[in-house]
């Protein structure tokens, strides 16, 4: 049996090989580490490699720091590891190795000689130690006269950890960075963590959230961001802040925040000098404002470059930090029965006209769509109107719209669909990885964010598989034409093993599983249509998209579905693209089918490229989303005994709970637009449950029937609660199945509030017993409703059923939770319902 893991190494577990490779594999003697610096990633590069090798080959080696000490003994291979520059000076023969970009690195096999892990710089030379180990640790050959290079300078993330310890968006437990106020005393995670980063060649990180506090910059503060800066600096991880806009009001008591106002100036400049004595090397400042609520520039009357301009020309004096200004500028009151106004045109409109105007050291950070992280959006247009000003562009491994951890959805796959789209400015190719690559407008600093939820939770982020995305990030960030199921591949065999089962069960997963998530949650650009008026933006909520601010309308009637983004007609936001792209999403008939609704509003009978029509789209997409969810868990079940017991269950549990979750989407989203248009699923599953009890209709004792809002998020509309809080009630009926074995899946709801109990039995036989607990293994967000975010499924396989027989549930209250239940299946082998 193998040991169980925990997942804190995450894909450096440096797992010995299979002993025929251990027995064939170079002997190494020495690392030769040109740097004795031990703060210096250098140094850290061959603490690794001496780390690694001990776990993957078994093979103990010493460190030196010297060329001229070192002699080769017995035909054993010495690696050396430092910078070019280094090695040169030491007398190392450099002639070979073309010229390298800023962090890139030269890897060199001489055979069982050398090994030579040369960097541009030593933050390189420790990502081509990482480099060598990961392709050890596949069994893969380290490579001769090999160069890498980065597609970008920037490769950061951005935590939205919170003071308090919280996290925005956080599904991996509370923040490893901040406690009370404070820095944590502790940060031996923070240093891990840089590990991890650097190994996916990650340089940067802003530690705290972009709604951020002025507590951030009092005294404590600042000397704890020197010591979070200390932790990751030998791991080649420089770190910056979020600023609050607000902070000379808030911290320091001034009257105003003015950007042009003096006392303003000099206030962030004074906060600059001493964060610099703290943080020497700090990468500079995050700024979101006037967002959601966040003050900024325009609060005071001056324009968004005058803001930006307050910090850069604050951090000028000091290296070469900048000031990443967030695009992510909106209003979110917006008024929804004007068909003119649209969300997804303000970053053009705030930016379009401050290209020139921002300090040299201003970058501007996009998110990648329009709106906001949604399942399926096309290419921000903000990336075709700056040319001067750099840009980030910003994604987010936090699955926010995306299952929030507890639903797999590998993101590379999406991520490509907008880094490879080709904007053609100016009739000239322009795929978005060459614009913020830097290459297509020749910007010396630009490239790539992401919002990383990293918590204190072993797993990282709650769970196994979703590291696969954090790892993608950096090596899609480092080459965006990587192959996703390459990296899937590798990210598998460095996190499990190299079993070929593993590898094809966890890579064919991932790969469906976001085209599977899109399916089941929303279709043809309509957005995630998730809640999004409270803060959950997690299970099914359709109607929360329109009749409010937010500006995330589907503008869904009994008629038709959708926005109208065109020119002609409706907001204008088509024609924020370049001419070529304009056009093609102008016209219904260019607009590709997966991105129909988010540029036009069409009837629910539109037909589509595939000839069907949007609203059987709908309800064939959701069907064949929810059906691939279910052989998730049994293709999983493949791998029992391949990997440890743990990461197994732990991976298994999920993967059952997101079947069962994929249901209340498929129900949700199909129920309530047949509701909305009265058009009836042509293969007459929507509405039909013909496999179903609803608990409704059964004899009920000390349980009363309610009525559930949204009404979608309820089988037929209805539940049953206990009568009272602290005391049982049942639900019994006779079963009307024909005797056979089946699969009993009874849905009900776990919220906050309290864990109530169940017991279900059929013919008196106990068929199984279980807590609504999930929030304590699940870490996404819950809410404290019967609604589509805690509607969820418990499944009981191969049940012998028999006809007349007498099914009772007990469910035994807890605090607010009234042990709701929505129905029970009875669900012959191949049925799902
Ligand atoms: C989303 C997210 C917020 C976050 C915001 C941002 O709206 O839900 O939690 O603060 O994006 O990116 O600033």
């Amino acid at each position: 049996m193998l040991p169980d893991e925990n997942g804190l190494d995450a894909w450096l577990r440096y797992a010995p090989l299979a002993s025929d490779l251990i027995s064939q594999s170079e002997q190494y003697e020495s690392v030769i580490a040109l740097s004795s610096d031990d703060t210096s990633p250098v140094y850290t590069a061959a603490r690794e490699v001496q780390k690694g090798l001990h776990g993957i080959l078994k093979q103990e080696v010493e460190i030196a720091h010297s060329l001229a000490s070192y002699s080769q003994k017995d035909d054993k291979t010495a690696i050396f590891i430092g910078t070019i520059h280094e090695f040169s000076q030491a007398g190392g023969d450099v002639t070979q190795i073309p010229p390298l970009k800023e962090d890139g690195f030269w890897l060199d096999n001489h055979g069982n000689k050398s090994v030579h892990i040369l960097g541009q710089n030593e933050r390189g030379t420790l990502y081509g130690a990482f480099e060598f180990l990961m392709l050890l640790a596949q069994g893969k050959p380290c490579p001769s006269g090999h160069i890498s290079n980065p597609s970008a300078p920037i490769r950061w993330v951005n935590q939205w950890d919170n003071l308090d310890g919280s996290i925005e968006r956080g599904y991996g437990g509370p923040s490893i960075f901040f406690k009370d106020m404070v820095v944590q005393d502790d940060l031996t995670r923070v240093s891990q963590y840089a590990r991890l980063m650097a190994s996916v060649r990650l340089n940067g990180i802003i530690v705290n959230n972009v709604n951020s506090h002025h507590d951030l910059l009092s005294p404590k503060n600042l000397e704890g961001l020197g010591r979070i800066a200390n932790a990751m600096r030998p791991w080649g991880v420089r770190i910056g802040v979020a600023l609050f806009f607000d902070t000379p009001k808030t911290l320091a008591g001034l009257p105003t925040s003015d950007p042009l106002d003096p006392d303003v100036i000099a206030f962030w400049d004074r906060i600059t000098a001493q964060l610099h004595q703290h943080v020497p090397d700090l990468i500079g400042y995050l700024i979101k404002a006037n967002s959601e609520g966040q003050p900024g520039p325009l609060t005071y009357g001056r324009t968004l470059a005058e803001g930006a301009n307050l910090f850069a020309n604050a951090l000028k004096r000091y290296g070469d930090g900048v000031v990443v200004y967030r695009a992510f500028v909106y209003n979110h009151h917006l008024d929804e029965s004007n068909w003119k106004n649209d969300r997804a045109n303000a970053a053009v409109e705030f930016f379009k006209d401050m290209d020139t105007l921002f300090a040299d050291n201003v970058l501007v950070q996009i998110k990648y769509g329009p709106i906001d992280f949604q399942v399926r959006e096309p290419t921000s247009p903000l990336f075709a109107h700056l040319r001067k000003t750099p840009a980030i562009i910003e994604f987010q491994v936090a699955q926010e719209y995306l299952g929030q951890q507890s639903h797999v959805c590998y993101l590379p796959p999406l991520w490509k669909t907008i880094l490879d789209f080709d904007l053609r400015i100016d009739g000239k190719s322009s795929p978005v990885h060459k614009i913020v690559s830097g290459e297509r407008f020749d910007w010396k600093r630009s490239g790539y964010a992401a919002v990383v939820n990293v918590g204190s939770d072993s797993t990282w982020l709650g769970s196994h598989l979703a590291m696969s995305n954090l790892y993608a990030y950096g090596r899609y960030a480092w080459d965006p034409l990587s192959d996703a199921e390459s990296v899937i591949r590798d990210w598998t065999r460095l996190t499990f093993t190299a079993n070929p089962t593993v590898v094809d069960t966890v890579s064919s997963i991932s790969m469906e599983s976001w085209p599977t998530y899109e399916n089941y949650t929303g279709n043809l650009g309509i957005q995630t249509l998730c809640e999004i008026t409270k803060t959950c933006h997690y299970g099914p909520r359709p109607d929360s998209m329109d009749g409010n601010g937010w500006g995330q309308w589907t503008r869904a009637d009994a008629h038709g579905i959708g926005m109208d983004r065109t020119v002609a007609t409706g907001t204008g936001y088509a024609g924020q693209y370049p001419a070529e792209i304009a056009q093609l999403y102008e016209k219904l008939e260019t607009t590709p089918d997966e991105l129909l609704l988010w540029f036009h509003h069409v009837p629910y009978t539109q037909r589509l490229k595939s000839g069907k029509t949007v609203i059987q789209h709908f309800y064939d997409a959701h069907y064949e989303g929810a059906a691939n969810v279910q052989t998730f868990a049994p293709r999983w079940e493949a791998l029992r005994g391949l990997i440890d017991d743990a990461r197994f269950k732990h991976i298994l549990f999920r993967l059952e709970y997101q079947a069962g979750h994929s249901l209340v989407w498929r129900d949700s989203v199909n129920n309530f637009y047949m509701d909305k248009c009265g058009i009836a699923d042509e293969h007459g599953r929507v509405g039909h449950y013909p496999w179903r009890i609803e608990a409704e209709s059964m004899d009920l004792t000390g349980y009363t029937v309610i009525l559930i809002t949204p009404f979608e998020a309820a089988s037929g509309g209805k539940a049953i609660v206990t009568t009272s809080n602290d005391k049982p009630g049942t639900a019994k009926c006779t079963i009307p199945f024909e005797t056979g074995v089946y699969s009993v899946a009874v849905n009900y709801y776990d919220h906050l509030g309290g864990t109530s109990h169940y017991k279900l039995s059929l013919g008196g036989q106990v068929i199984g017993e279980w807590a609504g607990d999930l929030s304590t293994v699940l870490l996404h967000d819950f809410s404290d409703l019967r609604d589509g975010h805690s509607a969820t499924r418990i499944i009981f396989e191969s049940v012998n059923v028999t006809k007349g027989d007498t099914l009772e549930i007990s469910g035994m209250p807890d605090g607010t939770e009234l042990a709701p239940i929505d129905y029970v299946s009875f669900l012959p082998p191949g049925i799902v319902d």
